[in-house]
């Protein structure tokens, strides 16, 4: 029986190893994690993340040849393969702070394999890391092998959060590198038969390790750039008249363009994409390439202009000042069907209103109280840092309240912010919230979630990203 060892019991560890256990009865699959707290949640009922189709998946094999454990010695020796799924957040402080990935996590993986291993191992790249991470790592485990073989192999995840088991189940490819050595590819074979268990062998890639790595941060990078390119159309839309949704089908129906993709927002968020092209920056910069690293800078600078375009406009709308008024926000979490709140556009949008003074009442389906509080506690860049390094508990944000109902939080408000697309929010009464509110009532929708036609029949004075202005906003221009 082949042993499979995951270090990181994260999005993507968790999701991406019960998915390894479902689909290959004949490997033995365990997750590790030096956060006790995260594993003793996956062997609880309620799992630390929230994915749909994670719950079923997990409770099939679960027990069976899927194991959750804090033993982390233990299982690095008995396995043949180990994936490090570790974070890979970008440094604060140092050399590249702000923009190069912070590999400490990665590199005290790698030294506890190469101390605990007594066997030879596969060790996979599974988290996202610079170019040519794998040299440094083939470094630290030769230099301290006792003579045992380590193989490094690249095998950057592509999943999305929120359809992650759909992605998993079947995936556009796979992509595994590996050195050019016989070595290097008999173990590139090993880890292709765990995967042709279920994914057809034709969306297996093999390249070199470089190509691996790097592929992972330019399939970022492009994805990232799509919606910077649309959200910076939607500025230019709102100030012609033209209407975003028509623009992005008109444009992506072209074959060579692609219709995904192209949904305009109040801005990206989520713990890939500014990470990963910072770093892509930073290595651009590292390798003398200036003219490159300013061309992908542009695509995060759209990203904040868009944020600050959207807080601007919520403000300039209601009289110049939100100072002491309501507001609610619907949604906080990065996307839909998610509970993550990493790099959410949500933590800006609410960060630039309490600098006007708001009083913010928020309500999203899967995000706690506590959870709201901390991302508005804390500094940029120290998200993606685990939990138990984080400053325990914050002072809570005194304008901030947080609700489990979405009537209760447009109650008496001034003005609603959309900045998740959950499908809920497509189907609330909006005349009750309406009614409910202060008046005049201001709606800005940041995800193009609600008919911006219908909602002005009820009454409000509605913004939505890159659709044609009320005359009410035309009268009250937003300077980004
Ligand atoms: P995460 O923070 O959810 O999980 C990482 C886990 O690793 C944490 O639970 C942490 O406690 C644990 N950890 C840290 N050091 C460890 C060690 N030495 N031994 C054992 N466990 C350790 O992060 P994530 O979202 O799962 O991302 C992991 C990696 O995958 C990152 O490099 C990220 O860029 C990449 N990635 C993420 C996604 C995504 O959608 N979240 C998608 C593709 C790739
Ligand atoms: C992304 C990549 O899609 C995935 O392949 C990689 O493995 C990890 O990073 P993720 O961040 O989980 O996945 O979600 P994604 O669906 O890419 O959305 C990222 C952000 O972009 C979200 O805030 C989302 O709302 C936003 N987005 C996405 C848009 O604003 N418009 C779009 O058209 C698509």
């Amino acid at each position: 029986m082949v042993k499979i060892c995951c270090l990181g019991a994260g999005y993507v560890g968790g999701p991406t190893m019960a998915v390894i256990a479902l689909k290959c009865p004949d490997v033995e699959v365990v997750v590790v994690d030096i956060t006790a707290a995260r594993i003793n949640a996956w062997n609880s009922d309620v799992l630390p993340i929230y994915e749909p189709g994670l719950d079923d998946v997990v409770k099939q094999c679960r027990g069976r040849n899927l194991f959750f454990s804090t033993d982390i010695e233990k299982h690095i020796a008995e396995a043949d393969i180990i994936f490090v799924s570790v974070n890979t957040p970008t440094k604060t402080r140092g050399l590249g702070a702000g923009k190069a990935a912070d590999l400490t996590y990665w590199e005290s993986a790698a030294r506890m394999i190469a101390d605990v291993a007594k066997s030879d191992k596969v060790v996979v790249e599974k988290s996202t890391v610079p170019v040519k991470t794998a040299e440094a790592i083939e470094k630290i485990l030769t230099h301290n092998s006792k003579g045992i073989n380590f193989q490094i192999l690249s095998n950057p995840e592509f999943l999305a959060e929120g359809t992650a088991i759909k992605d998993l189940f079947n995936p556009d490819r796979v992509l595994i590198g590996g050195r050019e050595t016989p070595e290097g590819q008999a173990a590139v074979q090993k880890l292709k038969a765990v995967y042709a268990q279920w994914v057809p062998e034709d969306k297996i890639l093999t390249t070199n390790l470089w190509s691996a790595e790097l592929s992972k941060l330019a399939a970022n990078a492009f994805l990232a750039q799509r919606i910077s390119s649309v959200n910076a159309i939607s500025a230019l839309c709102e100030a012609t008249g033209a209407n975003v949704s028509e623009v992005a089908y008109a444009v992506g129906t072209d074959s060579r363009i692609g219709p995904k993709f192209l949904n305009a927002s109040v801005g990206f968020g989520g713990s890939c994409f500014q990470k990963d092209i910072l770093n892509l920056v930073y290595i651009c910069e590292c390798n003398g390439l200036p003219e490159v690293a300013n061309y992908w800078k542009q695509v995060i600078k759209i990203n904040d202009y868009q944020k600050s375009r959207f807080v601007n406009r919520v403000v300039a709308s209601m009289f110049n000042t939100v100072s002491n008024k309501k507001i609610a926000v619907l949604g906080f979490a990065f996307k839909k069907d998610t509970g993550d709140t990493r790099e959410t556009p949500a933590i800006d949008v609410c960060k630039g209103l309490l600098g006007d003074k708001a009083k913010i009442s928020i309500y999203d389906p899967q995000v706690t109280e506590d959870q709201i509080q901390r991302d508005l506690a804390m500094n940029k860049f120290d998200w993606d840092h685990p939990l138990h390094l984080q400053p325990t508990s914050p002072t809570a944000v005194k304008q901030v309240t947080v609700t489990w109902d979405a009537y209760e939080a447009t109650k008496d408000a001034h003005g609603i912010c959309i900045l998740t697309e959950w499908d809920e929010f497509k189907n609330l009464d909006y005349a009750k919230i309406y009614n409910g509110m202060q008046k005049p009532a201001f709606l800005f929708d940041g995800r193009n979630v609600v008919d911006p036609e219908k909602m002005r029949e009820i009454g409000f004075i509605v913004y939505s990203i890159g659709k044609p202005l009320d005359a009410w906003l035309k009268d009250m221009p937003a300077v980004a």
